[in-house]
């Protein structure tokens, strides 16, 4: 094999180091959570990584807050799939943040998108991370009512309690049962009902009912006597109901309330609803995923949060580097409003 001579050397190695600096200059240092394997939050671990600049259409993102939603470990905890080939997998799909630097043409939903604008992003690809490179498409001017923490934890609920609302026919004058009201999404449920006229009958454990009252909702504890306490609350029967938990409890109740199934949704029970002949919506087997009018809500959500109309309660925030602790807490199931992650 022919060697190089000390000359050619010298040449090959300043222009490697031209083309290490060229990339420097190009891409930015992050750190970011991944599962490294499929289990339990112990396969979450922080690593570097790098971003390059956007490209035209795209925006680079300096993440203030990672908003976490429950699908977030339910993809390395086996429950979609144990595919080898996804690992190292990122994690995170809202983050909210200001924006660093910017591609050709990126025009968001809010409109052109600038560097230092506060923005949250959306269907993020890896939003636990210190900056991430976002679809223009998916970057929306954050209300300046919300900090950080809170408008990472508006659009993946209120698009989801959104859709709920519009399956169900909700509207002014009808009284809904929320399943899972103290929720992330059960919160949002209830806001945007309440807001649009609707009476809303919110079941969640004793300790949430001063917080769902203070929305409007009348809380109702679940667990055995459900559908007698609901009955006695609403003698003159319930229009639709939401399941936001899954379990069989809300949607028997939910049948025996509701006259018309099709007035009955859930997010999380799609083999039931398919034994049923209710609605199921979002991305499991058989689900509406509703592309539209999620899309469609998102501006609605940012301007109703502006106008002071909807809150995002913060339930607990984590450093980044603790996302293994944050995740244990939401698996436990019982959050009320939302927990954030701070890089
Ligand atoms: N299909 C979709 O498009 C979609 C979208 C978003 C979320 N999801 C799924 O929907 C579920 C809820 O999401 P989330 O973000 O709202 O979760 P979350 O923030 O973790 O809230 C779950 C809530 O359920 C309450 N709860 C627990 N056991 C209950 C029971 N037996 N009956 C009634 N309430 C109970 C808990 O509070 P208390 O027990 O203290 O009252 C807690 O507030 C998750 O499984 C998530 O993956 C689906």
């Amino acid at each position: 094999m022919a060697s190089l001579s000390g000359s050619a050397t010298g040449i090959l190695a300043r222009a490697i180091g031209h083309r290490l600096e060229a990339y420097k200059v190009r891409h930015m240092e992050i750190t970011a959570v991944v599962a490294t394997a499929y289990g339990g939050p112990e396969v979450l671990s922080i690593i570097e990584s790098s971003v390059g600049e956007p490209e035209p259409g795209q925006v680079l993102v300096d993440v203030r807050a990672a908003g976490t939603n429950p699908v977030d470990y339910k993809l390395y905890s086996g429950t979609y799939g144990d595919d080898p080939s996804k690992l190292p997998l990122r994690l995170g799909l809202e983050a909210a943040g200001v924006v660093r630097s910017v591609g050709g043409d990126a025009e968001g939903p809010s409109g052109p998108i600038r560097p230092g604008d506060e923005v949250i992003v959306f269907h993020a690809s890896g939003a636990y991370a210190s900056a991430i490179l976002a679809s223009a498409k998916e970057v929306l001017a954050k209300p300046s009512a919300l900090t950080f923490e809170e408008a990472s934890g508006l659009m993946l609920t209120g698009t989801t309690a959104v859709h709920a609302l519009r399956a169900t026919g909700v509207s002014a004058g009808a009284t809904v049962v929320v399943h899972g009201a103290a929720g992330g999404v059960g919160l949002m449920a209830v806001q945007l009902a309440v807001a649009d006229g609707a009476r809303v009958i919110a079941t969640a454990a004793s300790a949430q009912h001063d917080l769902l009252r203070s929305f409007g909702a009348e809380p109702v504890l679940y667990g055995e006597g459900l559908l007698e306490r609901i009955r006695a609350l609403a003698p003159d029967g319930v229009d639709a109901a939401i399941d936001l938990i899954g379990t069989d409890e809300a949607s028997d109740v939910s049948v025996a309330l509701v006259a018309d199934r099709r007035r009955v949704v859930t997010i999380v029970a799609f083999g039931r609803a398919a034994q049923l002949g209710i609605q199921a919506i979002g991305g499991g087997p058989g689900a509406d995923p509703g592309t539209e009018i999620r899309a469609a809500a998102r501006l609605e959500l940012v301007r109703r949060a502006e106008a002071g109309a909807l809150r995002v309660i913060v339930a607990a925030t984590f450093p980044l580097a603790e996302a293994a602790e944050a995740h244990r807490e939401l698996a436990r199931g019982h959050t009320h409003g939302k927990i954030v992650l701070v890089p």
